[in-house]
């Protein structure tokens, strides 16, 4: 967990890495489903574009079909959920180990996501600073773009709902929560998170 633009993304794929379990985030799997051209999809597309949430009704059939996948057997990472106290409570199938919450000030957010790209193809994350720019093509062969809900105003509203609903999810889960200073280079913040994992 962590506020926008805090590398949630970022740091659970190289953890994935380390652990060798999958990571998948709820907003890549609503960002997938967009680009299936579905009808779900088209609902989704507006949603993200405004940067509110999407039902928790979606959300939760979106997690569960992912969880249905064989390679979650031996555990997973979870990237975006629950965002709220109904999502919380609907969240009863499965008992998180270990919580984390990367922090980060809200001018690093901002500062953040004005530069962050995203491979349209895998949804890896980048940033204008690592030297590559929309258009550019990603290892797999996919396309770098700038998200549709990296404007000013979705990032507002994404903070907000960020204060607002997914603070009360963090103190719900109490004691299992650890908190990891996000400000530093990626390597620096995936130390810090394998110190507290151990
Ligand atoms: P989602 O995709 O989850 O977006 P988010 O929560 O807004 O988080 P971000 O992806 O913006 O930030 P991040 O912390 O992952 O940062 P990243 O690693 O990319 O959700 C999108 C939308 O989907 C939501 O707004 C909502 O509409 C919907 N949604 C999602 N979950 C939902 C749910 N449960 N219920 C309902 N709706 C839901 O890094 C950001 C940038 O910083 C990158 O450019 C990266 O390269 C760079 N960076 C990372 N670490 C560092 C570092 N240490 N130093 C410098 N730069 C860094």
């Amino acid at each position: 967990m962590g506020p926008q633009g805090s590398g949630k993304g970022t740091q659970a794929e190289k953890l994935s890495v380390q652990l060798n379990i999958p990571a998948f985030g709820m907003g890549q799997l609503l960002r997938d489903e967009i680009a299936s051209g579905s009808e779900l999809g088209e609902k989704f597309d507006a949603i993200l574009k405004r940067g509110e949430l999407v039902s928790d009704e979606d959300a939760a059939q979106m997690l569960k079909r992912r969880l249905a996948k064989p390679d979650t057997q031996n555990g997973y990472i979870l990237d975006g959920y629950p965002r709220n106290l109904s999502q919380f409570a609907a969240f009863d199938f499965d008992t998180p180990t270990h919580v984390l919450v990367i922090d980060v000030p809200r001018e690093e957010s901002l500062k953040r996501l004005g530069g962050r790209l995203t491979c349209r193809a895998c949804g890896k994350v980048g940033a204008l600073k690592d030297g590559i720019k929309p258009g550019d093509q990603c290892t797999c062969g996919g396309e770098w773009y700038q998200r549709d809900d990296d404007t000013p105003a979705a990032i507002e509203r994404r903070l907000a709902i960020y204060e607002k609903d997914t603070s009360p999810v963090i103190e719900k889960y109490g004691e299992l929560v650890r908190h990891v200073d996000g400000l530093g280079s990626v390597e620096e913040v995936f130390q810090r998170i394998i110190k507290v994992i151990e």
